[in-house]
């Protein structure tokens, strides 16, 4: 296969992590059984110590951290990312488990090419400081009979962007907000490939608060 009709080799993506990383892991996964175009072409991680980063290694995906003293200062932030974006060619950014506010620079660099997932059906149990188990226990609380993801294209404000994807899951009577976390991941793992491809196929249109998505 050529390199022109490889639509992978066409479409380089960055993953920002800041954890676990199975997110990223599902996706490269994807790549790897051919499931997506697309490839990830670099890994950049808030923590040096996040586990995503050692899978990236075994993998041989080039990975970066980003030094806790760059991202106090939002100018250094801007400019060693898109530094890294750009040097790997990326052309889809994605946020699977990042937790850092990604400056604003960024995401006017990448505006409409950069998404993020997030573990409830946005608008609700989002915004700042609703991350991780926080949105379960939220959604327990609240005592809703459904929960799900998101995946959503990144603007200025936390998880305010317009979705690209949603899929519920139910909650059950006795969910904890493990349980539910672990019921709303699987359909994390799906959603995120899934979007990964569409924008490698060129199939995203980004018309406002509307994404639509044409069928291939
Ligand atoms: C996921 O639940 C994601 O929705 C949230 O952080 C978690 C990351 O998990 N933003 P992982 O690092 O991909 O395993």
């Amino acid at each position: 296969m050529s390199a022109e009709e490889d639509k992978s080799v066409q479409f380089p993506v960055g993953v920002l992590i800041s954890g676990r990383g199975s997110n990223f892991m599902r996706i490269h996964q994807a790549q790897l059984a051919g499931r997506i175009a697309g490839h990830i072409a670099c890994v950049i991680s808030s923590r040096p110590d996040a586990e995503g980063l050692a899978y990236a290694r075994e993998h041989g995906i080039p990975s970066y951290v980003l030094p806790a003293e760059v991202m106090r200062r939002e100018d250094a932030f801007a400019e060693t990312l898109i530094g890294w974006l750009q040097q790997h060619h990326v052309q889809l950014v994605v946020l699977a488990g990042f937790l850092k506010k990604i400056p604003d620079a960024a995401v006017q660099a990448y505006a409409g090419r950069m998404i993020n997932i997030h573990p409830a059906l946005l608008p609700a149990f989002g915004g700042k400081g609703m991350y991780g188990r926080r949105v379960h226990e939220a959604v327990l609380d609240y005592g809703c009979k459904v929960s799900g993801a998101t995946v959503h294209i990144v603007t200025a404000e936390y998880d305010a962007g317009p979705p690209v994807l949603q899929k519920c899951v139910p909650v059950l009577e006795d969910d904890t907000p493990d349980t539910l976390a672990r019921r709303v991941l699987e359909v994390e793992h799906e959603l995120l490939p899934h979007a990964v491809d569409l924008f490698a196929r060129g199939l995203v249109e980004v018309r406002g608060r509307r994404v639509l998505i044409r069928q291939a």
